[in-house]
């Protein structure tokens, strides 16, 4: 039998997973899982770039992006968790590619950009500045083809795909060109009506909420401003409850625009519904949370073992890209 190709794809370890992880990348994760190999990072050194001064922080969130992950449906008999400060050939492939890349071209990364204006950086960090070429080690150290991600991320596997071309010309190493993967969804609007759902702009709903916490972040949402009585007709087009329906809520959608522009159906009655397909979404992910929260022996258990089995996998590439280097005396 051919082997499996192989996805890599990772997390910030800055905090707990929401909705627009879920729909950007998580959901992908869960679909492709038995016809990938499939290696979830979970990317604490990337999130010491941005959160170097609160390695507790850094450290705490590890099991709950594991958690995460687990908890809407990835098979830890399936995938391997892997914790990115735990492998040596991230570090030495960061180093190696390093070389081949410069400082201007990170500087014009667009992500980087707006990152570094978001953070509020005009004198970024040798690491910020780096670390896509880190996350192309990320990548390449197991080989993986396939990259499942948010649009953001894309100039990020850009990089890791000049850096291997590169790599490959030079030294005759034989790396994957990895490929980006999008979901249909890539973008995820917050429940404030800002473009983004984002943890740090405070309008997320998270994958660990309860179902009071929900309902009560869906009767907040914006709908159309204008709309004052239920039978006043409604604006789905600018109404952020309508997109979520969209996304969460497919085929109820079109009626439920019909009926809002009518003046059927009222903002309170179209939250409490969106609010019930989304419970009935996290539902189940509330209850494998609820068994690993009480098994933490199985999910510490869970990334030691599939960091170490990454760490067989990386050094052996790794010391295939050292002879090829002329590394290897
Ligand atoms: N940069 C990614 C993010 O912010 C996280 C990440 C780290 C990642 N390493 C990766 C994603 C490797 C894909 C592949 O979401």
């Amino acid at each position: 039998m051919a082997e499996k190709k192989r996805i890599l794809t990772g997390d910030r370890t800055t905090g707990k997973l929401h909705l627009g992880h879920y729909v950007g990348s998580l959901q992908n994760r869960v679909r492709l899982q038995d016809d990938y190999e499939t290696f979830i990072l979970m990317a604490d050194i990337q999130a010491l770039t941005t959160h170097f001064e609160n390695p507790s922080l850094i450290n705490g969130s590890i099991y709950d992006v594991a958690i995460d992950n687990l908890s809407v449906g990835l098979d830890p008999n399936k995938v391997t968790f892997v914790q990115q400060s735990q492998i040596k050939a991230i570090a030495e492939l960061t180093v190696f590619y390093s070389m081949l890349i410069s400082v201007n071209t990170l500087r014009h990364n667009p992500t980087i950009k707006t990152e570094a204006a978001n953070y509020g950086y005009n004198d970024m960090t040798y690491g910020f500045l780096g670390y896509p070429v880190s996350q192309a080690a990320d990548i390449t150290f197991c080989n993986a083809e396939l990259v499942p991600v948010g649009e953001d991320q894309l100039p990020h596997i850009e990089v890791a795909r000049k850096l291997v071309r590169r790599m490959n010309d030079l030294y005759g190493t034989n790396l994957l060109e990895p490929k980006a993967m999008l979901s249909s969804c890539t973008r995820l609007m917050g429940l404030d009506g800002n473009s983004k759902m984002g943890k740090s702009l405070g309008n997320a709903i998270y994958l660990s909420d309860s179902a009071e916490s929900v309902n009560e972040k869906v009767r907040l949402a914006v709908t159309d401003a204008s709309r004052i009585r239920a039978k006043d007709p409604g604006h789905p087009d600018i109404c952020t409850v309508s997109k979520y329906h969209k996304v969460f809520n497919e085929e109820e959608y079109e009626d439920i625009c019909e009926r809002c522009k009518a003046g059927q159906v009222g903002c309170v009655a179209c939250k409490r519904r969106l609010a019930e397909k989304l419970n009935g979404l996290l539902d189940p992910f509330r209850e494998r949370r609820a068994y690993y929260e009480a098994h933490m022996n199985e999910v510490k258990e869970i990334v030691n073992s599939g960091s170490d089995r990454a760490n067989a996998i990386g050094n052996e590439n790794v010391d295939k890209i050292k002879a090829a280097m002329s590394l290897k005396i």
